[in-house]
């Protein structure tokens, strides 16, 4: 058997296209979507997703503004930014690349984030709606998956999704969105004893460890989907996912592609949030 492609960057073409009528209305309305961008440091793997960032608002017609910090920003400053980011009318969403360099709490800064800006989803209010089923601003790379599913017609509903990873980011909010659709749900993390056997139940199989190729083909129950949300740099330099997708592609039914898979998603739902950030103050 092999696998069908889900096309995260078809899908993620589609949303963002979908936005355009949308930025139009509000650009109709005197409404001009901002977000403002927020770069500590140097870290190379930040600096180029913020770039991209800011190359989808310029295609987008969305406003970004770009606050490039050097890494000595004292939390007090930083606070401040945030304070100014949250009071400024002009912007509506506020996005802080993460990780932050040492010596800063990231928790502090998400969590200053004024919630009606909150467009990554990782403040308290964002968080507790989510596991309130509330609407509310969902983390895009999880957010990215389930319109992924939702566009191949795969229905969580009734199945056993397993998520390997917990993280606040990616692991936990994708857990409780599969949760949100019927699945029945499964985290497994670096604790999990029989991880094998734990995947080998996956109708939805969700992997977002950051460890390249460790999931493989024997691993895989026949016609799952599998949904490779990791992004590393392999030996020859190229992108690899956590899923080995030569082997895995034999078992399963349907299989994200790295690059090509959840990465596009991600940046169309932080688009998608902006706009939403946007709408609600119009
Ligand atoms: N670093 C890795 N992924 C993300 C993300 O989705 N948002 C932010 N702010 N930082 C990240």
């Amino acid at each position: 058997m092999s696998a069908q492609l889900i096309d995260g960057k078809k899908v993620s073409a589609d949303i963002r296209e979908s936005l355009k009528q949308e930025i139009a209305d509000l650009k109709g309305k005197g409404i001009d979507p901002c977000l403002a961008v927020v770069l500590v440091g140097e870290n190379p793997a930040s600096k180029k997703y913020v770039a991209s960032k800011e190359k989808t608002c310029a295609e987008l017609g969305i406003v970004s503004i770009a606050h490039k910090i050097p890494e000595t920003i004292s939390q007090a400053d930083l606070n401040k930014l945030i304070d100014d980011l949250n009071s400024d009318k002009k912007v509506h969403g506020i996005l802080v690349q993460l990780p932050l360099p040492k010596g800063l709490d990231e928790k502090e800064v998400m969590y200053r984030i004024a919630p009606d800006k909150d467009v990554d989803g990782f403040g308290l209010q964002s968080l507790g709606k989510l596991l309130l089923d509330e609407p509310g601003f969902v983390a895009c790379t999880p957010h990215g998956v389930m319109k992924m599913l939702e566009a191949y017609g795969i229905d969580p509903s009734g199945k056993h999704a397993v998520v390997i990873g917990r993280s606040v980011i990616v692991g936990k909010p994708l857990a409780l969105l599969l949760l949100r659709k019927n699945a029945t749900v499964t985290i497994c993390h670096s604790r999990t004893q029989n991880l094998k056997e734990e995947c080998l139940k996956a109708d939805i199989l969700c992997v977002a460890i950051g460890k390249a190729k460790f999931v493989k083909g024997d691993w895989i129950k026949k016609g799952a989907t599998v949904v490779d949300v990791g992004i590393n740099v392999g030996e020859d330099g190229k992108l690899v996912g956590d899923v080995d997708f030569q082997a895995v592609q034999e078992h399963a039914s349907w299989i994200t592609p790295v690059p090509g898979g959840v990465g596009p998603m991600t940046i169309a739902m932080l688009m998608y949030n902006t706009v939403q950030a946007a709408k609600k103050t119009a």
